[in-house]
């Protein structure tokens, strides 16, 4: 294969616009300069040319000079309900090809209960919930404590603490304001899913037309990994056996990752099927990651707490990464077999 010259675009944490009273986590979902290079230094051992772009205000006019055949995207944007999706749609303006998935599916997913929606109407499990814009608003009489509350559009844990879990109506109202005064968008609230904490990795695209996920492994284009269980049982006192923001940061290298996770067949099974089905669903293309809890109170049964088309992916850290290393792809594997898989689809291979 011909090497290509690909720009990589990031919203690096160094670049994250600098504005008094954001919340000290705002810009927790930005990249290392670390990742960049390891992302860099993954397609130049590819055989490509890089040059990193920062996707901010200047992103447009870099483009158009500096005319990549193709864009490794890992923007995260740094304003706006739909962030995510702002450098795809300059992409697709300058009709640029790109890794990950497109517009619609970025916008979709990055905000949790439209995504939510989604699934639900596709049949596929995901904790009953109500937003709330305001924090006095009547709790719908279908939810019961305890219940869960986080920002609608945040992720790396962000807003996410041992009080999100609220077990009665005081705890949820101080939860709501905390958040809605925090974030500056709708708060979401869940059932609380007592359980394990696993998520799936899928690298590869479903086949056109061949896309309705039936037997397991019976899906051509797609590279599945197995599940990643995060043992959070280490901080069940600290962090409330949640993946906190401060879990994924500050405690990652101590915590337990099992991969693949100890389950039974017909878990796993399930959660193969479930994970496909929300990467065709909402349109992933690529790669994604769908985070799950396995409910305790229901026979461990899978439920979807939400999808990641732009998963992390910091080598030896990101849950994508270790699944894939798990499975023998490293990370210059990884960043190259994502890469192969936009070049294939835009037929550029
Ligand atoms: N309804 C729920 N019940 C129990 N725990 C939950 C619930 N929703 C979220 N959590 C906990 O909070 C963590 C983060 O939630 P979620 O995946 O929705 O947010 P995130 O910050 O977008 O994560 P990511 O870093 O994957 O982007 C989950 O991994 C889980 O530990
Ligand atoms: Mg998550």
């Amino acid at each position: 294969m011909r090497g290509f010259h690909v720009a990589i675009l990031a919203n690096l944490k160094k670049n994250a616009p600098q504005i008094p009273g954001l919340p000290a986590d705002y810009w927790a979902d930005l990249d290392s300069e670390h990742t960049v290079q390891a992302i860099a230094d993954a397609l130049q051992a590819g055989g490509h040319r890089t040059t990193f772009l920062e996707g901010d205000v200047t992103l447009y006019d870099r483009l158009r000079e500096v005319r990549p055949d193709i864009c490794f995207n890992i923007c995260e944007g740094h304003f706006g309900d739909s962030r995510e999706a702002q450098v795809p749609a300059i992409l697709e303006m300058l009709r640029i090809p790109y890794t990950g998935s497109k517009v619609l599916t970025l916008a979709l997913t990055l905000d949790k209960p439209m995504t939510k929606r989604v699934l639900a109407f596709s049949g596929l499990p995901t904790p009953p919930f109500q937003v709330f814009e305001r924090a006095d608003e009547p709790l719908s009489a279908e939810l019961e404590y305890p219940l869960f509350v986080k920002p609608s559009r945040q992720g790396t844990g962000m807003g996410i603490s041992p009080s999100s879990i609220v077990l009665h109506e005081d705890q949820l109202r101080q939860q709501l304001r905390e958040v809605l005064k925090r974030y500056r968008e709708p708060a979401l609230v869940e059932r609380y899913v007592p359980g394990r904490e696993v998520t799936v990795g899928i690298v590869g695209n479903l086949c056109r037309g061949r896309g309705e996920a039936t037997t397991p492994g019976g899906w051509p284009g797609l590279r599945l990994l197995q599940p990643l269980e995060i043992e959070l049982g280490v901080y069940a006192q600290a962090e409330a056996g949640l993946y906190t923001h401060r879990a994924k940061v500050d405690l990652a290298d101590k915590l337990t990752y099992l991969c693949p996770a100890p389950l039974s067949a017909d878990v796993a099974d399930e959660l193969s099927r479930l994970a496909v089905e929300a990467f065709r669903v909402t349109g992933c293309l690529d790669m994604a990651r769908v985070d799950f809890r396995l409910d305790s109170t229901n026979d461990w049964r899978p439920t979807i707490l939400e999808i990641n088309p732009l998963p992390g992916l910091s080598p030896g850290i990101s849950d994508l990464v270790i699944e894939a290393e798990a499975a023998g792809i490293g990370h210059t594997e990884l960043v190259n077999l994502i890469l192969d898989t936009a070049l294939r689809r835009y037929g550029m291979v």
